[in-house]
């Protein structure tokens, strides 16, 4: 296979995992046939909806090999982190637990643990976890997912430590079963890996280049969650406006919206995440033609300041982006904005961080995912001088959530009065009431019965408080 072309794991390859897989049940059937306790898996996923998504996959193969599941490490006897490599202070927490697994292997030697994920994509994490953890079993890669039961049997068998670290970068693996982790949302990853290579982000190095799923497939699947009462179909990639880009006669991503938005079902479509870049009319166009999707938008601008997007290589300029946000807002009616923004980047100045403030005013998101910038081994923006104490940068930080906390009272504010359509997701903070998010993205609490929750329910507002949203149950 060359390197251009993209490829499906073969059936052969998933055929023979599956056949471990029965292999592991019947070890397991066979131990509870002895104890009368079945044995159980403990995952987590860190970092973002795309890693959440193949957590799903590790938990729905883990169902096949006959585990029952545990929050509780204790109980465990398979433990395994997904990771995320996306900043430093999420590697640290991996390692803290992984750390602290050290006890639970010494009491139970027969447990397996595994850590797999964006973090040991990268050779210096991987060879830190075989020599600093020589109690984890398994390490494995973004591409070896699909691998489990092979490397689940193999450990329990010979009990020898697996190594998957493969690059398998034009593949893309179907056929997996999932174990979602809730009845009411879906994620339904589009496409994969990451082609645009912004200075400061690991991700292109740890899952590859753009490869995106079948239309068909996605479409297919969709249906299939929409059927079984999913309520929300949350689709992911890490640009999912170039899906399609590196498959001759695929569908838009905006073509993809439409045909996801005719499935008859009242449910509704989220995406993320939207490069600024490549945001197009037709993408809005789409928005605003499919009364499912959100009248949300998450397009991360990352920065104000022009001559940090280019050392970013963003591939737009503030300018540029706020054209973007007009076109949408002129596009789709009551349009709402959130963004990524990064705090801190090598060589920025107080004068650049200002430039960020001014954007904000200027746009007025509704809420912010905010980052000081770590630092990536192998990322271009890590060769950069970055002279900046990271105390200045905790400043900086501090007076951007300042800012925004205030605009965000202000657009939250604008909405009172105003009738949101709400998907009932949960019990609210308050006692006798339910909570979910508005087709705006925002959190919203209301007094309902409990026999609500699943449902879409109108709600007018009556409230704002920090972060969400009040009001009552319009009849
Ligand atoms: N440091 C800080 N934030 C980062 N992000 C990605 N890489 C880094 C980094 N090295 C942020 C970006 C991205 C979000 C998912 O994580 O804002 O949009
Ligand atoms: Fe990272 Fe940029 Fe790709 Fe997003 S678009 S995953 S920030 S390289």
């Amino acid at each position: 296979m060359n390197n251009r072309t993209v490829g499906a794991i073969d059936d052969t390859a998933l055929e023979e995992q599956r056949r471990f897989a029965s292999l592991v049940f019947d070890i397991n059937e066979a131990y509870f046939s002895q104890t009368g306790r079945h044995r159980l898996a403990l995952t987590h996923s860190y970092g973002c909806q795309q890693n959440v998504a193949d957590g799903e996959k590790l938990n729905g193969q883990l169902a096949e090999m006959g585990y029952g599941f545990t929050d509780n490490a204790d109980e465990a006897d398979i433990i395994i982190y997904n990771t995320c490599a996306v900043r430093e202070h999420a590697e640290d927490r991996v390692y803290g637990n992984l750390g602290a697994l050290k006890h639970n292997k010494r009491r139970k030697p027969n447990m397996l643990i595994g850590v797999c994920g964006c973090m040991t994509q990268q050779e210096h994490v991987a060879e830190k976890i075989k020599k600093s953890y020589p109690y984890v079993d398994m390490v494995f890669g973004t591409y070896a997912i699909h691998k489990l039961p092979e490397m689940v049997y193999g450990t329990l068998l010979n009990r020898k430590r697996v190594f998957d670290l493969e690059e398998r970068q034009n593949y893309i693996t179907e056929g997996l079963p999932v174990r979602h982790d809730g009845t009411l949302k879906a994620w339904l990853p589009v496409m994969y890996g990451c082609n645009n290579f912004c200075t400061y982000c690991i991700v292109p190095y740890v899952r590859g280049r753009e490869r995106s799923r079948s239309s068909e497939t996605i479409i297919a699947e969709a249906k299939q969650l929409v059927e079984s009462g999913f309520k929300e179909i949350m689709l992911l990639g890490q640009n999912v406006n170039s899906y399609g880009n590196t498959t001759p006669g695929e569908l838009s991503f905006a073509e993809l919206l439409k045909r996801i938005n005719a499935i008859e079902g009242d449910f509704r479509i989220k995406f993320m995440t939207s490069h600024p870049k490549d945001a197009t009319a037709e993408l809005f166009n789409a928005i605003a033609q499919s009364e499912k999707v959100e009248r949300h938008i998450h397009l991360p601008v990352q920065c104000g300041s022009n001559r940090i997007l280019k050392l970013m290589n963003r591939g737009y300029t503030a300018e540029k982006y706020l054209e973007t946000i007009e076109l949408a807002r002129q596009t789709i009616k009551d349009a709402a904005f959130t963004s990524d923004i990064i705090v801190g980047f090598p060589g920025e100045t107080y004068e650049d961080f200002k430039e960020t403030l001014a954007l904000l005013d200027k746009v007025r998101y509704d809420a912010l995912f905010t980052f000081i910038y770590s630092s990536r081994q192998g990322t271009r923006a890590a060769e950069m001088e970055d002279p900046v104490p990271y105390k200045d940068k905790t400043e900086w930080f501090a007076e951007l959530l300042k800012v925004q906390s205030k605009i965000a009272v202000e657009q939250y504010q604008k909405k009172i009065g105003s009738v949101v359509r709400v998907l009932a997701e949960a019990k609210g903070k308050t006692e006798g009431s339910l909570s979910g998010k508005t087709e705006h993205g925002t959190t919203c609490e209301f007094p309902a019965h409990e026999q609500l929750l699943g449902s879409f329910v109108n709600v007018k507002v009556t409230d704002a408080q920090n972060w969400s949203l009040v009001g009552e149950i319009q009849q």
